[in-house]
């Protein structure tokens, strides 16, 4: 229960709330709705599987473990460099993931005083460009985000947050779902739900296929050796498949909800779908503006936002720590603070790029866009990749059915045949999709 608790902690955050919606409405709706829920059961699952169950046989830090494992299986020791590879990705992610985090602190704020109340879609539009828009505010909320993210990482009281999950996250769905019975009833419900799943595959291009695979390693915090880490304190007589299941499950319920109360919104208030990664700012405070008790209700889902956000953030900057303490013989204290700083600075790019520097426009957008996009689209999926290949071809058949539990019954051979061909050659084809290899 407590590592199903840590990873939902670690799955579910900005990933479903945040970025889901925006990234679904950048990319025209159904066809990349279905595309990213293949990604997540043919892709995403097995490879949630892998790490749990690399980590569980190795029981060290990613890196370690994956060195040797790699030995032991008769590879290499250089597998250590996917590791390294996710320590890398999770401190680009973790440098934006900060700032948006930051945004919905702010929120808490401007919810709780009826900055929202009665509004209308151009006011509560001026809100979000006051924070995002004026650099100092936005990089005064991210500093303090990345403060508290640290000092819990430093103090390693990560279990007492363990305990939080049990009572926030469920909170964050009821919230949810009441924010789902606003959109049914004041939004245009039939609207948002067709634009979410009727799918026009024609209008979808191979960059936007890459975007729902990255996503779906976003959203279930796979691809960096995050799950790994974790795995590694699993007690042996807990069912891996069933584990994995539940937490994938979960994540994709939160982001199709939130999706569900969010492009009603959008539809019945004359707003873009593809209006980035404002979407969820400038949509759900119309909500609370305009439903009884709502700077209530406004302030407790941008409390939970930001919990959820936490323990998520977390999960993104442990895996560098528990390397740092582990090799290079720092305290927890001196790793979090020094790896904290780096992301803190790091998290500047992402700041300017709503303000001083929204005008530098390059390959994918904004800096943020490109950092995102390198982070989510290019180095999750390879990091991914290497992970199945390591479990369904380094990994010796006999070390993987013993370490799953469901014998060598269909369960494990479907995971195997997942892990060994579907997840490896998606990932590939993707790929060249995506750069065009296919194209006409
Ligand atoms: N999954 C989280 C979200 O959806 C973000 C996250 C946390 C993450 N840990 C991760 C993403 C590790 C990739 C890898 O908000």
């Amino acid at each position: 229960m407590a590592f199903i608790l840590a990873v939902s902690g670690s799955a579910i955050g900005l990933g479903n709330i945040w970025k889901f919606p925006y990234i679904t409405g950048q990319n025209g709706g159904g066809a990349f709705v279905i595309v990213y829920l293949c990604c997540v059961f043919l892709i995403g699952l097995p490879i949630m599987i892998s790490e749990i169950l690399i980590g569980r046989r190795g029981r060290r830090n990613p890196v370690t473990t994956m060195g040797l494992l790699g030995e032991e299986e008769g590879g290499h020791k250089y597998w250590q460099l996917v590791g390294v590879m996710g320590i890398f990705a999770g401190f680009i992610i973790l440098s934006f993931y900060s700032v948006i985090a930051g945004w919905s602190l702010s929120y808490i704020l401007r919810a709780a005083s009826g900055a929202f109340t009665g509004g209308d879609a151009t006011q509560i539009g001026g809100v979000f460009t006051a924070i995002t828009g004026v650099w100092w505010r936005s990089a005064a909320w991210h500093t303090l985000f990345m403060l508290m993210t640290v000092l819990v990482v430093a103090r390693g009281v990560q279990r007492g947050l363990e305990q939080a999950v049990r009572i926030l996250m469920p909170a964050l769905f009821l919230l949810l779902i009441v924010l789902l019975g606003y959109s049914a009833v004041s939004g245009q419900f039939a609207a948002g739900f067709d634009y979410m799943f009727r799918a026009d595959f024609s209008a979808l291009s191979g960059n936007s296929v890459l975007i729902a695979l990255g996503h779906s390693f976003f959203t279930l915090s796979v691809g960096i050796c995050a799950v790994m880490a974790y795995g590694a304190y699993l007690p042996q007589s807990t069912s891996i498949t069933g584990t994995a299941s539940t937490v994938v499950i979960a994540d994709t319920v939160v982001s199709l909800v939130a999706g569900l109360v969010i492009f009603p919104i959008v539809f019945a208030n004359g707003l873009a779908p593809d209006a980035g990664p404002g979407l969820i700012f400038r949509t759900l405070p119309l909500a609370f503006g305009n439903m009884p008790a709502g700077a209530f209700f406004g302030a407790l889902f941008f409390i939970l936002l930001s919990f959820a956000a936490w323990t998520s953030a977390i999960g993104l900057i442990e895996p560098a720590v528990a390397w740092a303490v582990e090799r290079r013989g720092l305290t927890r204290a001196t790793a979090a603070a020094v790896i904290g700083l780096f992301v803190w600075a790091f998290g500047f790019a992402t700041v300017l790029s709503f303000n001083e520097l929204a005008h530098v426009r390059f390959l994918r957008g904004t800096i943020f866009d490109n950092i995102d996009y390198l982070a989510s689209n290019i180095l999750l999926p390879l990091g991914g990749l290497l992970i199945t290949i390591f479990a369904g071809w380094v990994i010796c058949r006999n070390a993987s059915a013993d370490e799953l539990d469901v014998g060598t019954g269909l369960l494990y051979r479907a995971w195997r045949f997942l892990t060994r061909y579907v997840a490896p050659v998606g990932v590939i084809l993707i790929f060249l999709h995506a750069i065009g290899v296919f194209a006409p």
